[in-house]
């Protein structure tokens, strides 16, 4: 394959649906009462993972096409699995599964790819077991595999789930997720409280589908649920983590112009706007709109001229999977650019910041050999 350098970039872009968002949508509606249609569902290894775990759960999920239908059995009609469940490379697949298996009254064991089984799992574990689930994993309870002995929340009002205050040590959508999920099943109100807030797609949706569940700043409360509701249709928005790339190429090449159609725009998730936006990029939202409690926007980037900043704080988990395209921006600024608080990069599917740092050589040479053609 030969590919050619480009002068400009010019054009409208439709991105693949938000991995996040499709994640929750086989989850949350393979515990409906209703079939549930999802459009725009990414078809990727990690999502259809989760399909075929919710499958193992006694979910029936046909998948056709972009489209795919899921017919649960309700809150709680989740059956045992007959085998291991494998989260593959899915860490959001992981983690909140375990939060769902926690309060059932079966015993569910999951495993996962080389890079899962080395990442800290002991950060849900804990939290879940504060709760009062029975969970032991390799490595001191922090590794796969591991198994979780359903508390049996049906046999008894005393095997239920203790709802309990949690105080997270890191933000995190996924650990905040699972408590939540454990939290439908609690025998009261469950309290979660972040350093700073993380994507809040389970609050959103799980709303929608009639849960009650209330945010306060960093606090997030849930109350325990008889049964889900389910929108008849659930349309998934296109996914900024993979926009953030054309984003960051069209505003650091020269007169260019990209429009990006119908991109997720959920506050909790734009922290890469914001940075751009300081860095002086210039990117318009347009056609904003909201379905299941998510806002969606045809995002405008045209190039300029950009400069250095300096970010860290609350602003890091709205654009935590950003940071190594923010860190492609920067290479372009003029001035230096410090991003702080980003040690969670460590532990993703791979080192991140190493991978930053080992791409950098090879980038610097790459930017100025371009640089010189433009
Ligand atoms: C995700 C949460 C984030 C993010 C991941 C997806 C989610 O992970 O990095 O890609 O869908 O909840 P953490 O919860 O570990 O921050």
């Amino acid at each position: 394959m030969k590919i050619l350098p480009i002068e400009n970039l010019r054009g409208v872009i439709e991105i693949p649906g938000d991995k996040s968002i499709s994640h929750r949508s086989i989850i949350f509606s393979s515990l409906a009462d209703t079939p549930v249609e999802i459009e725009n569902f990414l078809r990727g290894a990690d999502c259809l993972s989760t399909v075929e775990c919710m499958k193992s759960f006694g979910a029936d999920i046909e998948i056709d096409g972009e489209k795919v239908l899921v017919k649960g059995n309700g809150l709680h009609g989740l059956r045992e699995p007959e085998n291991v469940l494998d989260a593959g490379n899915s860490g959001t697949t992981l983690r909140l599964l375990l939060g769902l298996a926690a309060p059932q009254n079966f015993i569910t064991t999951f495993t996962g790819d080389s890079s899962l089984r080395k990442r800290p799992m002991g950060r849900v574990i804990k939290p879940l077991s504060e709760m009062g689930a029975s969970i032991v994993g390799r490595n001191e309870n922090k590794n796969l595999p591991i198994t979780v002995i359903g508390n049996g929340h049906l046999q008894a009002e005393n095997s239920k789930l203790k709802a309990i205050i949690y105080q997270m040590p890191v933000a995190s959508a996924q650990v905040k997720s699972a408590i939540i999920l454990a939290g439908l099943y609690a025998n009261g109100v469950t309290t979660i409280i972040e350093p700073a807030p993380s994507r809040d797609h389970t609050e959103k949706m799980l709303s929608a589908f009639g849960a009650r569940i209330e945010k306060f700043g960093n606090t997030v409360k849930v109350y325990p649920a008889e049964s889900l509701t389910a929108p008849k249709k659930i349309t998934v928005p296109n996914d900024i983590s993979s926009a953030a790339y054309w984003i960051v190429l069209a505003a650091v090449t020269k007169n260019s112009a990209v429009t990006l159609k119908n991109v997720g725009v959920n506050q909790t998730r734009t922290g890469i706007l914001d940075v751009l936006k300081e860095m002086g990029a210039q990117i318009e939202l347009e056609n904003l709109r909201e379905s299941g409690g998510e806002l969606s926007a045809d995002i405008t980037v045209t190039s300029s001229k950009l400069r250095g900043v300096e970010i860290g704080g609350a602003i890091i988990p709205r654009l935590i999977d950003e940071v190594p395209a923010l860190a492609v921006a920067a290479a372009f600024c003029e001035g230096t650019t410090v991003i702080h608080d980003v040690g969670e990069l460590r532990v993703k599917e791979s080192d991140r910041l190493q991978a930053i740092a080992d791409s950098s050589i090879k980038f610097r040479q790459a930017v100025l050999k371009l640089r010189r053609r433009i």
